[in-house]
């Protein structure tokens, strides 16, 4: 019998081991870092869960809310029923949106956003008279949260192993290659909807290969077939444009947020929809179109609230031009790290977003966790993806000296961890230019895909 030390059920954990060996428990924060009860300082390297954007500690935050929270904290939004923090964020949301004439459905989180999606897809098609276009195509490697529909779309096969039957109408392509998606959108007149991360997340951290996704989006133009891109990881400025969408030129039907939108003050989530998906749903028709969805807390005024300050942070310190500099810090930093013969394969250089990556050798022998076990020693705090793989995703308030230590750790623990270099190296931000400097003022628009692939870090495996 293990010994229970706790309550709390935590997520994605195996509860025997954590109630066996007890939990980290998280006092503070400020800026890139994080405390614990005995006030030991971390260097936050996950963002939290990819959401703390803009940092921790951001009191200007926790006042806008607390001023909506004691004004009035919420009421149901069902039907004619609105609050003016909701229809302001909503009104910002569709000027910042990379479609347009936008709309946005308000949620409770990404998974949230994701249910919403497929659920909007299926009676977007029915509305338009062609109800048999229910299937959704996913990609191998795709997180999209985890309720059921989320779960159904995973390209993550752990996440669906004994959860019973999932939503059928379910078509999974290969992640890198669009004559895959080309083909089966060419065969099939039952498709509604290709869902995409534009840099996949929890997968593994892998940017588009050069050319994928304008292919991709042309493929879902040309057989009508809705583009939804899943940005509740790289919204709100994580690959250093305000939405990915927005870096590669997307134009998306439909698209998902979440986390960036309150940087994890609060949870909420937004779909923000084009206007020509929202059409028949806002215009009369013969017959009345009223969509029955929605959730206790779509529009929440508190979470709108604590979005609209998150947004004035951004916008006011210039946060995603900062992150369109930190990448090439980032890239620099820890592309070196992948001459250790354990590490695989180093996937860096978009956005603040990275994945160190394991031999499967490594992975065999419990380098990862050992890795992951001596970064926390050293003050580093973040985890491990599915397959292994270190995740790195700072706030963009993270320093560069705190980016040298983090490469400085990482380095570390992998030696303790019983890595070998191939080459001698020297990890920090004197490593040579591995990625172009992009100066502030040519700014995100001079990002493209041949820019990301001409200029990425070298690696192997
Ligand atoms: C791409 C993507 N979609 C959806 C989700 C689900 O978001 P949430 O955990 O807020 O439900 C996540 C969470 O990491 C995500 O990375």
């Amino acid at each position: 019998m293990t010994k229970t030390t706790t309550r709390f059920w935590h997520p994605f954990a195996d509860m025997a081991a954590v109630s066996d060996q007890g939990e980290l428990v998280l006092a503070r924060g400020e800026g890139a870092h994080v405390f614990d009860e005995q006030g030991r300082d971390y260097l936050d390297a996950a963002g939290g869960l990819w959401f703390a954007n803009v940092g921790h500690g951001r009191v200007e935050i926790a006042e806008a809310t607390a001023r909506q929270l004691s004004t009035l904290a919420s009421y149901s939004t069902f039907g004619d029923l609105a609050n003016r923090p909701a229809l302001d964020l909503a009104e910002r949301l569709a000027g910042l949106a990379p479609m347009a004439d936008a709309r946005v459905f308000f949620t409770s989180g990404g998974s949230d956003s994701v249910d919403t999606a497929v659920k909007l897809v299926r009676r977007y098609w029915s509305e338009l008279g062609q109800p048999q276009r229910q299937v959704i195509i996913t990609r191998e490697h795709a997180y999209h949260g985890m309720h059921l529909a989320g779960t159904s779309l995973a390209g993550i096969p752990a996440n669906q192993a004994s959860h019973g039957s999932l939503d059928p109408a379910v078509v999974v392509v290969p992640w890198n290659d669009a004559e895959a998606l080309e083909r089966v959108l060419s065969e099939r007149d039952d498709i509604g909807a290709f869902f995409c991360e534009p840099v996949i997340g929890a997968g593994g951290v892998y940017a588009p290969p050069e050319g994928y996704l304008a292919a991709v989006r042309d493929s879902c133009r040309r057989h009508d077939v809705l583009f939804v891109a899943d940005e509740v990881i790289t919204g709100y400025g994580r690959t250093g444009a305000m939405f990915a969408s927005e870096r590669w030129n997307l134009d998306p039907d439909i698209m998902l947020t979440a986390k960036g939108l309150t940087s994890g003050y609060v949870p909420m989530g937004a779909v923000v929809v084009a206007g020509r998906v929202a059409g028949p749903f806002w215009t009369p028709q013969s017959h009345p179109v009223l969509w029955r969805h929605g959730y206790t807390y779509s529009g929440h005024a508190g979470a709108a609230a604590a979005a609209m300050a998150n947004l004035d942070i951004l916008e006011r310190e210039n946060l995603v031009v900062q992150v369109d500099h930190l990448q090439h810090v980032l890239g620099r930093g820890l592309a070196p790290l992948s001459t250790y013969d354990v590490v695989a394969e180093v996937r860096t250089g978009v956005g603040l977003l990275t994945a160190v990556d394991f031999t499967p050798e490594a992975l065999a022998h419990g380098v990862p966790a050992r890795v992951l076990a001596g970064l926390r020693q050293r003050g580093v705090l973040t985890r491990l993806l599915a397959s292994g793989a270190l995740q790195i995703s700072p706030p963009f308030v993270v320093t560069e000296q705190d980016i040298a230590d983090l490469a400085g750790a990482i380095d570390a623990a992998i030696k303790d961890a019983g890595g070998v270099a191939r080459t001698p190296i020297a990890v920090g931000h004197e490593e040579p230019d591995l990625l172009p400097q992009i100066t502030s003022d040519e700014g995100v628009d001079a990002f493209d895909d041949d820019h990301y692939l001409r200029d990425r870090p070298p690696h192997h495996g």
